[in-house]
C-alpha cells in the first residue's frame, strides 16, 4: 500500500510517500520520498513560531514539494492526457469543488492551477493529513490541500492525530515492536504526556503536564540564556561540553511535583528558578553551559521517575517514546539504560522521526486505513488544534 502524507501543524512543511505492508504482527514501511523544509531560521527572530509566518511559508512550500516527491518516485509526471488524471466526464465538476476547498487558499489554488493540475495520476492508495493538534491556520494549508489533491486524483483522505504519529513513530525500524499494555511518553515542545496504549487506536492519557511542556522549559531557558530558537538542541550541545570531565552541581533546580503521588509533570517551576539564579549572576558562557547541564539533568530525572511510577502502576510490557525532545542523546541514553534495567522493550524513533516530519503521519495513516479502507467524508475534515488523543 502506496501513502502519501502531508504535515504542517506547526513550523515543518513535510511531505511523505510510503509503501506500507504486513499488518498488525509485522508492519513494514519503506520510505519512498522524504521532503521537508524547516522554517526554524525564519522564526528564529521572533523566539519561537509565529503562526501567520508558519502559514504564509506551508503555502510556499508545499507545492514544491509534492513536485519533488512525485518526480522522485514516478519520474516524468507530466500528463500526457486527461484520461491518466481523472474521469473526463467529471473534470469540471472536480475543478468546481477544488476550488471551494482552496477558497480561502489563493495563493495556493493558483500554484495548484498552475503545477499541480498538470501532474499525472499517481500509483497512490491514500493521502494521509495532519487534523491536529497544533497551530489552526498551519494545519489548514495542509488539509486544504490534501483535500484537493484527494478530489483530483480520487484517492481517499484519513485525517491523522499528530500525537498518533509521534507514538507510532518508532515502527519505522521494523525491528520495534509494541506489546501492549504499552506507556506511551510523549515528549514535545507542545506535550508532555503519559499515555496507556491497550492496544491498536485505544489511548487513555494517565499523566500530562500541569503547566509547561518539557520542549518549553528547554526554548524558554535557552533564551534567558540568549541561546536562540529552538532551545533543545542549544542546550544538549552545552550540556554536553560539561560531560567530558568531572563536573559539580552547583545550582540545584527544582524537581517540581516529583514525589508527589500522580503520574503528573510540572516544569514551570524550572524556568522560574532560572530566571531568578540568573538575576543575581553574570552570564558568561561557563554559566549558560552550567545552566544547560543542570537543567538537562533535571528533566531527564523528571521523566525517568515519572515514568517508572506509570509503567508500575500500569503494568506496561513496553514503553514508547514520541516527540522532538526525544532527538536530546542524554534523555534517550536514560531510557535505554532503564530499558536494560528493566529487562522491558523501549521503542524510541530514528532521530529522523524524531522532531516534526510526515514519515510518521504516514505510519499513523497506515494502520488508520487498515482500520478504515474507505478514507473519510472529505466535508467532514478539518483542523482541530486541541485534538486529543
Ligand atoms: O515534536 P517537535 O518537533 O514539535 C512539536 O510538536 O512540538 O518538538 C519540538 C521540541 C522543541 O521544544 C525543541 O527544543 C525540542 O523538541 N528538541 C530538543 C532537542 N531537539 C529538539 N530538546 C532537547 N534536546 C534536543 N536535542
Ligand atoms: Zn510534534
Amino acid at each position: 500500500m502506496k501513502i502519501l502524507a502531508i504535515e504542517t501543524s506547526c513550523d515543518e512543511t513535510a511531505i511523505s510517500l510510503l509503501e506500507a505492508n504486513s499488518g498488525f504482527e509485522n508492519p513494514k514501511f519503506k520510505v519512498l520520498s522524504n521532503a521537508l523544509n524547516s522554517q526554524i531560521e525564519l522564526h528564529k527572530e521572533y523566539g519561537g513560531v509565529y503562526p501567520s509566518l508558519a502559514k504564509r511559508e506551508h503555502t510556499k512550500n508545499l507545492t514544491p514539494l509534492l513536485l519533488k516527491v512525485m518526480e522522485e518516485v514516478f519520474g516524468n509526471t507530466k500528463l500526457e492526457t486527461l484520461n491518466d488524471r481523472r474521469e473526463p466526464e467529471n473534470h469540471s465538476n472536480v475543478l468546481k469543488k477544488i476550488r471551494m476547498v482552496l477558497e480561502r487558499e489563493p495563493e495556493l489554488f493558483e500554484q495548484f492551477a498552475r503545477i499541480v493540475l498538470d501532474i499525472k495520476k499517481p500509483d497512490i492508495d491514500y493521502i494521509a493529513v495532519t487534523e491536529g493538534p497544533g497551530l489552526e491556520p498551519a494545519l489548514w494549508v495542509g488539509i486544504n490541500f490534501a483535500k484537493a489533491l484527494s478530489l483530483l486524483w480520487n484517492i481517499p483522505l484519513i485525517p491523522i492525530n499528530h500525537m498518533e504519529g509521534h507514538i507510532l513513530s518508532p515502527l519505522l525500524n521494523k525491528e520495534n515492536k509494541i506489546t501492549f499494555p504499552s506507556l506511551a511518553l510523549l515528549i514535545s515542545g507542545g506535550h508532555t504526556e503519559l499515555v496507556l496504549m491497550k492496544d491498536w487506536y485505544q489511548y487513555e492519557v494517565v499523566g500530562e503536564t500541569q503547566d509547561d511542556a518539557v520542549g518549553e522549559a528547554f526554548d524558554k531557558t535557552a533564551r534567558m540564556l540568549g541561546l536562540p530558537y529552538p532551545g533543545g538542541p542549544e542546550i544538549s550541545k552545552l550540556a554536553k561540553e560539561t560531560r567530558n570531565g568531572n563536573y559539580e552541581h552547583k545550582h540545584s533546580l527544582p524537581k517540581p511535583m516529583l514525589k508527589d503521588n500522580t503520574c503528573h509533570f510540572s516544569f514551570s517551576g524550572l524556568k522560574t528558578a532560572v530566571l531568578y539564579r540568573l538575576k543575581e549572576l553574570n552570564i558568561t558562557d561557563e554559566i549558560r553551559k552550567e545552566f544547560a547541564r543542570e537543567l538537562e539533568d533535571t528533566i531527564v530525572e523528571i521523566l525517568i521517575k515519572k515514568t517508572e511510577k506509570a509503567l508500575d502502576e500500569h503494568g506496561a510490557k513496553s514503553l514508547i517514546i514520541g516527540g522532538g525532545v526525544i532527538a536530546n542523546a542524554e534523555i534517550r541514553k536514560a531510557f535505554l539504560n532503564l530499558g536494560t534495567e528493566r529487562n522491558l522493550p523501549i521503542l524510541i524513533p530514528e532521530k529522523e522521526v524524531s522532531t516534526d516530519n510526515a514519515i510518521m503521519i504516514g505510519i499513523a495513516g497506515y494502520f488508520r486505513a487498515l482500520k478504515n479502507p474507505s478514507g473519510f467524508d472529505i466535508e467532514k475534515i478539518g483542523a482541530n488544534g486541541n485534538l486529543s488523543l
